[in-house]
This record gives C-alpha cells, structure tokens and sequence, in this order.
C-alpha cells in the first residue's frame, strides 16, 4: 500500500490544501483496493488497512465538509460493484456424468440402456469410449460461424461468461468453415498438458508466485483470470467432446460428430474407440489405464457414450447426467495408515455417523487424515478398533472410505468399539427403527449438530446456493449467536456492526457477504424445497413437488390437508409417480410440525419463494396427468413415462378422477376398468402416440434437457450423505 504524503499528519493538523490532497490520494486507493478486492478476489491489503483508510477518509471528510469529492467513497459504502465474470444461461444444461467403478456397473449401464430402448439382445449397441480428461468443461457459441460466447459450466444451468480468456487459447477456432450450422455449441474440457504444468510451476516458483498443486487446479486458476492477458500467458489447450444448442443436427453419431468437430479445427480426445460390445469396452478401458502415464495429460477415467445420437434422443437424462453416457473411473488410490480415533458426525437429519480419525497420509495426492466408516454394521462388520492399521481407499472426489483392518498389524490390547447410544453433539437418545441401518439422534432442534447441519444444507450449491456465506462462516455465525435459523440469514444486516468487528472481518468483506446474501433473496421453489432438508426429498422429488404443488403455500395447505388418509390431497400425493408412502410420511411430518412451520413463516416473511414456472411448450398433454397401463408396443414403459414428462405431463402410477389421459396397451387389467367406471379418457398407444406426435423434442428443448426423474443411476446421492461430504471437504 502507497502512504499519503500527509498520513503521518493528524486530522486537526492538516491544512486545507494538504486536506484536498489527501481526500484525492484516499478515494483513488480505496477504489483501486474496491477493484482488487471485488472485481479480481485478490486484496493486496488487510481489511484492518483498508478499514484506516476509510477511518481516515471520514475523519478528514467531518473537519473539512466543504473539500468532500463528488466521487467520495463515503458516499458509496463498502462499494465498488462486483465486477467479477457475467452469468451466462447455458441454451441447454451442461451435464454430468454417472459414475462406474467396477465392471458389473459397465454391464448394468449396458442393460440399462437396452431396457430403456427395449432392444432385443442381438441387437448390438455401440458405445465411443474415450478418456476421461481432468480439466474444466468449457462450452463455446459460434453464431453464423463466428466464436460469439464461452462459458463455464457453473450449475449446469449458469455459467460464467468467460469468452474473452477463452478466445486466447489457439486450440479454439474463432471461425468454423462454411458446412457449419448457423448456431452451434461445442462442448470440451479445458485442461493444461503435464509438462506445461511443470514449467508452469517452475516459473511461478521462479517469480516467487502461486505454485499449483496440479494441472486441473493450474487451469481453473489460469482460466478464472479476469485479465485475459494472465490467461494469454498460460498454456491452456481445449479438447471437443460434446454438443450443446444447436440449429441443426451435424452427425447421426458421435463417431460422425467427431469427425465434423476435427474437420472444424478441433483437437479430439484420443486414444477414442468405438466399441462394438462390452468386451471391446472393457478391453479399452483396460488399455487406457495401463497407458495412462504415457498420454500428456492427467484424465481421470474413461467416458462412454452410446454412439447413436437417435438413440441418445431417447434416452435423455435423469438427475443432470444423460442416461447415454457414463464414466468409468480408473480404480481407488489406496494407503495404510494408523486409526487414531473414532469420532461421531450427527447429520442434518440427526444420523451419527462414525468417522476415522487417522494418522494423516497422502494417498493419490491429497492428504487424508478422516475417513468415513459409513455406519454402526459396516463398523461392526469390519470390527475397526481404535489404534488399528486400516487400509484407506480414495476415488477421485468421493469421500475416503476404510476398507479393511490390517490384523497381523493389530495392538494386544485393542478393545471392541462400542457405538454409542446417545447423541454426541446434544446428549439425547439416539434410537435406531427396527429395519434401519442407521441410528439417529431425537434431539430434533435442541441438537446444534442438527441445526448446524440443516443452516449448511439450506445455504448449499444446489439448494439456495448462498456462495459467499459458506459452511464454516455458518458455523461460526450459528456458535456466536448471530444465525439460529435459516431467516436469520437474510437478517444478517441487523448485525452489521457485530460482524465488522470479527476477527478477519472488515466493512468490505461484510458488504460483499451481504451482497451474495442479496442475490439470493429469491429463490426458485425447487431448491427452497430441497434446501428444507426434509428426509428423503431430494432434489429431483423437490422438483417434483414444486411442478405438482408451483407454489410453497399450495404445498403446505396440500400436505396439511394429506394428513386425513380419506383426503383429495393425500390421493392426489399418493399418485404422483415416484413418491411413495414413506416419503408422504416424512412430507407429513414435517409440514405439521409446529418448528418448522414457523420457520417456514419466517423465511416466508424474508425472501421470495418464485412460483414453479411451467415451461412454455406445444404439447397439448402438458399440465396433464396421464396413467400408462398395460404392455406397450412402440417403447417401454420407462421411455413412454419420460417421454410425456419432457412434454410437460404428470405422469401418476393409479388412476383417479384427476387423471386426464389412461394409455392403455396390452393385457390392461384393473386400471383400464377404473378409467371406464370412471368415464375417463381412454387412448390405445397409437392414439397417445398421435396426440403427441408433433411435439417434437427439437421445440421442446427446454422441457426436455430440464426433466428429471429418479429411476435408474446410482449418482442420485442420499441426501444425508450430502451433508457428510460437506463436512470433508471442509
Ligand atoms: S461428455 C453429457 N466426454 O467430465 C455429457 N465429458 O464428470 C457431457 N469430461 O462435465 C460430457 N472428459 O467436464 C464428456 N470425453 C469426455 C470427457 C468429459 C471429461 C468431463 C466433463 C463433464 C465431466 C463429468
């Protein structure tokens, strides 16, 4: 930090030019810290020094009030707007990708898609197998062949516009040739070659700068610069991988879509192959993985995608990844370390989990020093004492996990662990229901674990996404009093002085804390949903909820009135597809319980819950429920149920007077009676297929990239786990 010329002056002693001169030399260094503070996250001072300059700064201001600038910063507190990247809404969602560990799970994403397409076992499925690469996704708008717009991934949903560093990188075409669509995004991973990493690193040691801990890390940071010029300088390549919007179809295959996106000026993700059937596959991945050394670049598996795009169409997605592609992660680091403890982690929902305290060891590099031991079975199961040699595994971003006791290594003297029976945390019983796998603290609120836990999952990435608060200030906040409730959040600026003179804390951390807590004020009633950390409601059935119920007072009333099993609204639950009786149970629960609708009051008096929008589609079955019963002949059950979701359709499992459409194919049994009783709409599947026929997927992008449903892939994480991985990565 620059000193003024007069900073050693007191106040009552400055002259009156040396006061002019002053007030100039502090609003230039209170902006310029504004800037690096906000707009590139990299402060230069402390907020102590920043705060005695805006001290300074306004006891000059009170003993000349005649000399105060136009541009003073006193007039804009804390200012300066947050000048960081714009957001960009992705046309369609960026995906992830389900997960695969062992072969079977290849098999069973293999069977999965035969089942969804109803394919007969002769018919061959091919699949492009290709690397895995450990980068950023990246996706890049050409419109009429001109690279108009790159962004992050972000959500999925928004991204981050970060064109102007991506335009440095020469493994990005600025133009396509003229056989390119009018408007087309390329997907890819931006991702630093290993070497470059190395002298990358050798440099910024050289210069005594940021030294990075590896290639993914060092392009994250490269490319989140806000000075292309930063980004120029770093040698970051782009691989093509995937579509995204697009004005027409380029390829009928992914074999095909690579061959266009090379032909463009695209580098490919090699070694790729297409695979004729799983045991081509596995043969890939297996030569992938004892290669992997040799490619230039860190990848991190092998990404498998069915090669027909007709069929990919079909397929869809479930839960942000698409039902035709999967990665298929290279085995678990794994390392032995000494279990020194064993300590209780009490979740969200009040589940103690008991967790490895170890001996810290660096396994596939990152240090480890707790691993998750899942639960009481899985403990007694593998009879992990304290002071065991335990054989610790880590894959990729998953929790660490101990997998087995080294015995011969075993102390004389080690005891059976024995789990506890009370809460850790509050001291209430913790009771484990017959036919659980899981014990659970029934201190409800007076458990701070539980109440800590509930704040961290209401503020998270998928719920209402309160990126600048985070889960340890949530902590912190909720230890010393000033955050007891989720609406206590949005009620922060009451202790705006209190939190000025926390420790770390200054008046510019605090204005950007409650600008990320601003921007939250309204939220889509999906995420509210998910974010109220119910048992069981996850985020596809918040989702599912709020497209039933489009507003939070609607739910409420509904589940209120479903208490009454003989009620409209407890059938009108009951048949949404997908929700089952235990989860109306736990919906039950929740909503009569006296805390939580005053809670839910609360937080109702303090943000804006958005009704559910109801996306504009051409569908003449949207907003309709419809009922599929019998044998189907043209697709599966699975895809006739997807496919009138993407058009906007409830799909119900029974039929009532509420329902507006019964598909009936073969074999119909007690439901097609029911909808005859019951005078109701009746169509045989190629009177269903007429209806919606013309509502092509293409006019629907919206609706169908945003369907969710929960059927099939194991990534749909329990929402308890969540909670769990929060606290790891802490
Ligand atoms: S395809 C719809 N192919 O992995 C699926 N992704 O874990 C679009 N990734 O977000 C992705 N290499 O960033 C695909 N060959 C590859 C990939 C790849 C790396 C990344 C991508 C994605 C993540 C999912």
């Amino acid at each position: 930090m620059s000193a003024s010329p007069f900073a050693s002056v007191a106040v009552e002693d400055l002259s009156s030019e040396q006061a002019k001169q002053e007030l100039l030399f502090l609003a230039q260094e209170i902006s310029l810290h504004d800037k690096l503070y906000h707009g590139n996250d990299a402060p230069v001072i402390s907020d102590g020094e920043y705060d005695a300059l805006r001290k300074r700064n306004e006891a000059v201001e009170k003993q000349f009030p005649e000399l105060i600038l136009e541009n003073s910063p006193s007039k804009n507190v804390g200012a300066a707007p947050v000048s960081g990247f714009s957001k960009v809404t992705h046309a369609r969602p960026m995906l992830s990708l389900g997960n695969a560990f062992a072969d079977e799970d290849v098999t069973d994403f293999l069977d999965r898609v035969r089942r969804f397409l109803g394919l007969t076992d002769n018919e061959p499925v091919e699949v492009m197998a290709e690397p895995k690469i450990d980068g950023l996704s990246a996706s890049l708008r050409y419109e009429n062949r001109k690279f108009v717009q790159g962004a992050t991934r972000g959500d999925g949903a928004v991204g981050e516009d970060i064109t102007q560093n991506l335009m440095t990188l020469d493994d990005i075409p600025k133009t396509l040739p003229d056989d390119a669509p009018d408007v087309i995004e390329i997907r890819g991973e931006v991702y630093m070659a290993r070497e470059d990493f190395f002298s990358l690193n050798k440099s910024q040691e050289e210069k005594g700068e940021k030294i990075f801990a590896n290639p993914r890390n060092a392009a994250a940071g490269s490319l989140r610069q806000l000075d292309s010029k930063i980004t120029a300088s770093r040698p970051l390549r782009f691989f093509g991988y995937a579509l995204g919007d697009t004005s027409e179809q380029i390829a009928p295959s992914v074999s095909e879509m690579r061959e266009r996106f090379q032909s463009w000026g695209f580098q490919l993700n090699e070694p790729a192959k297409l695979c004729r059937n799983e045991q081509e596959i596995l043969d890939h991945y297996k030569l992938i993985g004892e290669t992997r050394a040799d490619l230039p670049f860190d990848i991190d598996g092998v990404v498998y995608k069915v090669n027909r795009v007709d069929w990919q169409d079909r397929l869809g997605m479930v839960s942000r990844a698409p039902r035709w592609a999967i990665a298929h992660k290279f085995p678990a680091e794994q390392a032995e370390t000494t279990l020194r403890e064993i300590t209780i982690q009490v979740g969200r929902t009040g589940a103690l989990t008991p967790v490895a305290e170890l001996e810290p060891i660096t396994v596939g590099g990152v240090v480890v020093s707790r691993a998750t031991l899942h639960n009481e079975d899985e403990l007694g199961r593998k009879d992990i004492r304290v002071g065991d040699h335990v054989i610790i595994q880590r894959a990729g971003d998953v929790i660490p996990q101990v997998v087995r006791v080294n015995l011969e290594k075993r102390p004389a003297d080690s005891v059976v662990y024995e789990f506890p029976h009370t809460c850790p945390e509050c001291g209430s019983h913790a009771e484990r229901p017959e036919g659980e796998a899981v014990r659970r603290c029934t201190g409800g609120l007076i458990c701070p674990a539980q109440v800590v836990e509930r704040l961290k999952h209401f503020i998270s990435r998928d719920a209402l996404d309160i990126d600048g608060l985070g889960a340890k200030n949530v902590e912190a906040f909720w230890k010393d009093g000033l955050i007891k409730s989720p609406a206590d959040i949005f009620r922060l600026e009451e202790k705006k002085q209190e939190l000025r003179d926390r420790e770390g804390w200054g008046a510019q951390s605090v204005k950007k804390l409650f600008d990320a807590i601003a921007n939250r004020q309204e939220v889509e009633l999906n995420r509210f949903i998910y974010g109220l950390g119910i048992r069981q409601i996850g985020q596809a059935t918040a989702k599912l909820l709020a497209k039933n119920y489009l507003s939070l007072e609607n739910l409420r009333k509904n589940i209120e009135m479903a208490k009454d099993e003989e009620s409209d609204a407890f059938t009108n639950l009951k048949n949404i597809d997908q929700i089952g009786p235990s989860m109306i149970q736990d919906l039950i629960d929740f909503f009569t319980d006296d805390n939580n609708q005053a809670l839910l009051d609360d937080l109702a008096s303090q943000i804006i819950i958005k009704e559910y929008e109801v996306k504009e589609t051409s569908s003449p079955v949207t907003g309709q429920t419809v009922v599929f019963t019998g044998t189907l002949v043209e697709m599966t059950r699975s895809e006739a149920k997807a496919r009138a979701e993407e058009l906007g359709a409830k799909v119900s499992g029974s039929v009532s007077k509420k329902t507006d459409y019964v598909v009936v194919g073969a074999d119909a049994g007690s439901k097609e009676k029911k909808a005859r009783d019951l005078g109701l709409n009746i169509l045989s599947e190629e009177e269903w297929i007429a209806l919606i026929s013309g509502a092509t997927k293409n006019e629907n992008t919206k609706s169908t990239l945003e369907t969710e449903n929960n059927n099939d892939i194991a990534s749909s994480q329990n929402s308890e786990d969540q909670g769990q991985k929060d606290l790891f990565s802490d």
